[in-house]
């Protein structure tokens, strides 16, 4: 049986998958069963940022793995150390928590923003305000802080203690305060949702909002995080540091691990016992996610990703003024969307066709995020590709 079918026969069918078996990657590439080449603008979606089996990663992990892979947390390794340590050196954080994947990331800082206030004798204070068409998990606690109901299908009663506002409208949420709300959560740049950034003087509104209330901030980066958006974070895009700041995805370039940083104020809602995971930030994920850091982390990489955004985004506007169907063009550094006037799915069939890995999120939006190291080059082949498609 060939693992099509063999997926098809035993895996629960929860992802509508697109007919291909990967068998390689490298750089930018990939490779399915046929020996079929494509260039990857998905990155296992804002996953791989180095690309596939980035040589200097697939070392640390070889290092690694041939060292210790695990211990309990309740001892200490030294690549976990170094992770939280330049994590905190390269932001606004005090401490971190490591996790496995990005909903547990968004867990734990449910969790840590309830008990910050629990701590405090607030026990009235435990909702969270989230936008609506936001992503942050799969988990009974995520899926209720998501706004979008499909997500939830099936699965009520939700947790309790959350409401939804339109994202980028500051008197709505402004409405939604009182004195029972602990922790406002949202995605600067709102992935699955569309790839919608928010607005500069929204965001800086909503810190204000927050540091004046008393309110915490979550910053939910897992997609939108490490390097993806041109800066190491994309809150540094707009200058606004939150209280909380959940990451994932990029963070291993692939070997899964999930990382929620807090400010030490409010790192102060947990104690020894609150929070734990066996497999969080094993030496493994964190030896691979430093490498990660350390490449990402660096400016001129960063400047280099900034670069090829704009050049990507200015290419898509292009195709906006040649062809009608083309809606809008959005997003920051090498997260961007192609909204158009029909069904995405067409686009995504063809491209792969042609040898190219893209998506298509909330029906009518192209999504791409290529790896952070795409060229120039390869944007122009995809760009050319789709333009012939319209
Ligand atoms: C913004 C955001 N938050 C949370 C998640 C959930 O991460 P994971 O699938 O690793 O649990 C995702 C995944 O797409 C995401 O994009």
């Amino acid at each position: 049986m060939d693992s099509v079918s063999k997926t098809d026969k035993f895996i629960f069918q929860t992802y509508q998958r697109q007919g291909k078996a990967f068998v390689k990657g490298e750089g930018v590439f990939l490779w399915d069963e046929d020996g079929k080449k494509y260039t990857d603008f998905l990155a296992g979606i804002a996953v791989c940022g180095l690309g596939h089996c980035h040589p200097k990663i697939t070392e640390a992990i070889c290092k690694q793995a041939s060292t210790l892979v695990h211990v309990s947390n309740l001892f200490y390794t030294r690549p976990q150390a170094d992770l939280a340590a330049q994590l905190c050196e390269k932001s606004f954080g005090d401490r971190v928590f490591f996790a496995n994947s990005g909903a547990e990331a968004n867990e734990a800082a449910i969790k840590l923003a309830r008990r910050y206030f629990q701590k405090k004798g607030e026990k009235n204070r435990f909702k969270i305000i989230t936008m609506l068409q936001s992503f942050h998990g799969r988990t009974m606690a995520t899926l209720t802080a998501t706004g979008q109901d499909k997500v939830k299908d099936g699965f009520y009663p939700l947790l309790e203690g959350f409401s939804y506002v339109p994202f980028n409208d500051f008197k709505a949420l402004e409405k939604e305060i009182d004195e029972t709300i602990c922790a406002v959560m949202l995605e600067p740049v709102q992935g699955e949702g569309g790839i919608i950034p928010a607005d500069a003087g929204y965001l800086a509104a909503v810190r204000e909002l927050c540091t004046q209330k008393g309110i915490l901030l979550i910053f939910d980066e897992i997609q939108c995080g490490m390097g993806r958006c041109g800066r190491l974070f994309a809150h540094q895009v707009y200058n606004i540091t939150p209280d909380i700041m959940t990451l994932a995805k990029a963070l291993g370039n692939g070997l899964p691990i999930g990382a929620m940083l807090a400010t030490q104020e409010a790192a102060l809602g947990f104690d020894f016992g609150s929070h734990a995971t066996t497999f969080g930030g094993t030496p493994l994920a964190t030896a691979a996610a430093l490498e990660v850091l350390n490449i990402i982390g660096n400016d001129s990489f960063l400047s280099e990703v900034r670069q090829k955004g704009e050049y990507f985004k200015d290419q898509l506007l292009k195709l906006k003024e040649k062809h009608s169907r083309v809606v809008a063009v959005r997003g920051e550094g090498l997260l961007i969307g192609l909204e158009i006037d029909q069904d995405a799915a067409f686009f995504v069939r063809e491209l792969m066709e042609k040898g190219f890995i893209i998506n298509g999120i909330q029906d009518k939006v192209l999504r791409f995020a290529p790896p952070l190291i795409i060229e120039k080059t390869d944007i122009d082949k995809l760009v050319t590709a789709l333009d012939n498609l319209f």
